[in-house]
């Protein structure tokens, strides 16, 4: 989570999901940022500043009628030092008024001042939220560059089923981390594939191999984060998709090669973190194989490479990153593999080296690329390669256009 040293101003409103603002505080300020709250006065009718001051380690700043000048000062200083204006919940009212610039409170007044991206998460009655007015001013917000985190649908506090609720603390967080990233992948279409894939030997066995997900998993995040529109065709994993991340969930080497190849030729990049299986067993045992005396031999069926057959359909402005994991001959046997397989660039990474391999939060690679280039970073976190691998892959594709 990159909201370490961030100084986050948390506006909260008057609506039943104040409450939910308070797990917000706690997991930001868990996060490393420091979190200083205000509140409209009605938002005290649901919840008190005081628990917002208890997690933040912070006075809460409340709207009263006895403002003196220190306040005043205040919230210009808040409004300046702020990284990031957060409004959750925010009412149709707060909503309203911001859209308008009225200024009539301790939120508003600040966030008029403010510098800072803004971030709303409106929450509310359905009917309140659908209301055309609320619409609008939303639109207003958006046009002018506000973030604004869309309320996810389900049961509202006033009975009814809609629109209106304030999404989790994850989803809020994702939206502010988003608010504080530069959106340099805005409008470009990726596919990333993640994880192992397993190939059915009878009904209750499988073959497959100890790729976890985790660096293919790190990468979509992390382009969606940077405002990519991605998707993800993952095999079996424990990892919960990444926020923004369209998933597709496969089994099979031949699942993935269906769901890759028919979304290939509307992508801009083309990620492929998997770890195919080569081979499957070449017939499915209908029944479960039951153990004899001696060996079992289990024939075994070559599956279709996917890289190569993206690498053969390529369009032009398309690019290519493929994976390869060795354990010998690293970087000879990736050169091969990338002319082979026609990518433009592609990740060496060795299992022998420390730090790198399946299940690690950290990674050493090779980034090999068309031209016969050549970078090693330095052992860092797969989220942080994840950003080195699309960064290389955008300038690759600005070289391109120019
Ligand atoms: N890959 C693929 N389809 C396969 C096998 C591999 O798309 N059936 C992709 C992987 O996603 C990875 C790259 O190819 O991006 C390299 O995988 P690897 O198994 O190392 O490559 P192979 O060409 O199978 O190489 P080897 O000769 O080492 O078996």
């Amino acid at each position: 989570m990159r909201l370490a040293g961030k100084m986050v101003v948390l506006c909260v409103t008057g609506g039943i999901a104040a409450y939910k603002a308070a797990d917000l505080t706690s997991k930001m300020r868990q996060a490393g940022a420091a979190v200083r709250v205000l509140m409209t006065e009605s938002a005290t009718q649901f919840i008190s500043p005081m628990t917002f001051e208890t997690l933040s380690g912070y006075r809460t700043v409340v709207d009263t009628f006895d403002r003196n000048f220190a306040w005043e000062v205040e919230h210009i200083s808040l409004a300046k030092a702020a990284d990031v204006f957060v409004i959750a919940p925010a009412t149709a009212n707060v909503i309203a008024k911001a859209a308008h610039g009225i200024a009539d409170d301790m939120v508003t007044t600040t966030l008029l001042a403010t510098k800072a991206p803004v971030v709303v998460a409106p929450a509310m009655n359905t009917g309140m939220y659908d209301n055309p007015v609320t619409q609008q001013n939303l639109q207003t917000l958006r046009e002018r560059g506000f973030h604004i985190v869309d309320p996810a649908a389900g049961h509202l506090a006033c009975g009814d089923t809609g629109r209106g609720k304030l999404p989790d603390t994850p989803t809020l967080m994702h939206g502010i981390e988003k608010a504080l990233t530069p959106q340099d992948l805005r409008g470009q279409r990726i596919l990333v594939t993640a994880g192992p894939t397993q190939e059915a030997m009878d009904p209750v066995r499988f073959l497959s191999n100890h790729s976890t997900g985790k660096m293919g998993y790190a990468i979509a995040a992390r382009a969606a984060m940077r405002g990519a529109e991605v998707t993800l065709v993952s095999g079996p994993t424990a990892l919960a998709a990444p926020e923004g991340v369209q998933r597709v969930d496969i089994i099979s080497a031949r699942d993935m090669y269906d769901a890759v190849i028919s979304r290939a030729d509307r992508q801009d990049m083309i990620i492929k973190a998997a770890a195919v299986g080569d081979y499957r067993p070449a017939e499915i045992a209908p029944e479960k194989l039951k153990k004899g005396d001696g060996e079992l031999t289990v024939a075994l069926a070559r599956n279709p490479d996917i890289l190569a057959e993206l690498g053969r359909r390529k369009h032009p402005g398309q690019l290519l990153c493929g994976f390869a994991m060795e354990t010998q001959n690293l970087l000879d046997n990736a050169a091969d593999k990338l002319r082979r397989k026609n990518c433009d660039m592609l990740v060496a990474n060795s299992l022998r080296d420390k730090g790198a391999g399946f299940g690690t939060d950290t990674n050493v690679a090779t980034l090999l690329f068309a031209d016969g280039r050549r970078e090693t970073p330095p052992l860092m976190s797969k989220e942080d390669l994840a950003d080195i691998i699309l960064d290389r892959l955008l300038a690759m594709q600005q070289a391109q256009l120019n």
